[in-house]
C-alpha cells in the first residue's frame, strides 16, 4: 500500500493581485489534509472510493472532467501507463471544501504523488506542481498557481506567477522562493460556512481591470508593495507590524469587491477581540478570514469569530 498526504492553505498577503503578476505570501495549514491510500486491487478495474464525497466508482463510470478522473487519466497519459493497473484508491480530507483552503488542489498533489509512488514513476516536487497546476486550470479557469505551489512544497512561499512558455503551450512555475520565518506567529482563521467560487471573484475583478486598467493596475502596485513589505516583515521578525499590512490589504481586497459582509463583519469582530490586524483570505465573498494575534489571545478572538458567525475557526503557527 502507499499512502500520501497534502496540507491545506491560506493566502497571507497579495491574492487577486497575484493573478496580475504581482508577487503573494502563501503558508500550509497543516492541521487539515487530504489523504491518499494505494494498493493493487483483487478485481478488474481502478476503484475510487471518498466517502466524505460519497463517491464509490469505478475510473471508467465517472465523467472524464471530473476532478478525480482528471488527475488520474492525465497522470496514466503523461505517464504511459499502459494497460491501465487494477488499483483500490481511497481518498479522505480534513479540508473543509470550497472554504478557499485549498482542498481540491491538496487532493490533486496527494493522489497524483501516491499513484506516481505506487506506479514507480518518479515525479520530482516542480513536476507535481505543474501537473497539478494543469489540473487546477480545467476546473478554475486561469489561476495564478499560488495554490498548488504552496500545497506542493508544503512551506511558506512567496510566488509571483510564471508566464507562458515560449513554445505558447502552459506557463512556466513562476517564481517560488521559501522564506524564513523570523519569529513564529499565530493566525486565526474563520470560516464563513459560505462557499466561495474563486472563479467568479477573480472574473469580476477582471472585468474592472478591463474597465479601468490604470486604476487597478495602480491598486496591484499598493498590493505588490504590502507583500514586498511583509516578507521582510516576517523574515525578520517584526510580527506587530504585519497586522498594520493585514488591515490595509483588506481595504485594498474591499476596494476590489471581493469581500462580502460576511467577512467584514468576521474581520471587525476578530480586531474588536484584541487580533493585531485581520483581512480576507483567497477568492474573498466567502470562504475564510485570518487574523493575527498574540498566541495568548487565539482563544479569544476563536470565540468572538463564533459569536459573528463563523462556521468554524482553526488556530494555526506559521514558522
Ligand atoms: C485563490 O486562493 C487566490 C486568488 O488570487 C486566485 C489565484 O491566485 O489563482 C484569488
Amino acid at each position: 500500500m502507499t499512502t500520501s498526504s497534502a496540507p491545506g492553505k491560506i493566502i497571507l498577503f497579495g491574492e487577486h493581485a497575484v493573478v496580475y503578476g504581482r508577487p503573494a505570501l502563501a503558508v500550509p495549514v497543516t492541521q487539515v489534509h487530504a489523504d491518499v491510500e494505494i494498493s493493487d486491487s483483487p478485481r478488474a478495474g481502478i476503484w475510487i472510493n471518498a466517502p466524505d464525497v460519497n463517491l464509490h466508482a469505478e475510473l471508467n463510470t465517472l465523467p472524464s472532467d471530473h476532478p478525480l478522473a482528471s488527475v488520474i487519466h492525465n497522470f496514466f497519459f503523461l505517464s504511459r501507463v499502459s494497460p491501465f493497473p487494477n488499483l483500490e484508491i481511497n481518498i479522505s480530507s480534513t479540508i473543509p471544501v470550497a472554504s478557499g483552503l485549498g482542498s481540491g488542489a491538496a487532493v490533486s498533489v496527494a493522489l497524483v504523488r501516491a499513484l506516481s509512488s505506487h506506479l514507480d514513476k518518479q515525479m520530482t516536487d516542480k513536476e507535481v506542481n505543474m501537473f497539478v497546476y494543469e489540473i487546477e486550470k480545467l476546473h478554475h479557469g486561469m489561476p495564478s498557481g499560488i495554490d498548488n505551489t504552496v500545497i506542493t512544497y508544503a512551506k511558506p512561499v512567496y510566488f509571483v506567477k510564471g508566464f507562458p512558455s515560449p513554445s505558447g503551450r502552459g506557463q512556466g512555475e513562476g517564481k517560488v522562493e521559501t522564506f524564513k520565518v523570523g519569529k513564529p506567529f499565530t493566525i486565526v482563521i474563520g470560516d464563513t460556512g459560505i462557499p466561495a467560487p474563486t472563479k467568479e471573484s477573480v472574473g469580476d475583478v477582471r472585468k474592472l481591470w478591463e474597465a479601468d486598467k490604470a486604476k487597478w493596475e495602480s491598486v496591484f502596485d499598493q498590493v505588490a508593495d504590502i507583500s514586498f513589505s511583509a516578507r521582510r516583515v516576517i523574515e525578520e521578525g517584526w510580527v506587530e507590524m504585519l497586522g498594520q499590512l493585514m488591515d490595509e490589504n483588506h481595504a485594498l481586497l474591499q476596494e476590489m469587491t471581493v469581500s462580502s459582509p460576511e467577512l467584514d463583519r468576521l474581520v471587525s469582530a476578530a480586531r474588536k477581540a484584541g487580533a493585531l490586524g485581520a483581512k480576507l483570505s483567497g477568492g474573498g465573498r466567502g470562504g475564510n478570514m485570518i487574523a493575527l494575534v498574540e498566541q495568548e489571545k487565539a482563544g479569544e478572538v476563536s470565540s468572538a469569530l463564533i459569536s459573528a458567525g463563523a462556521k468554524r475557526t482553526l488556530i494555526t503557527t506559521v514558522s
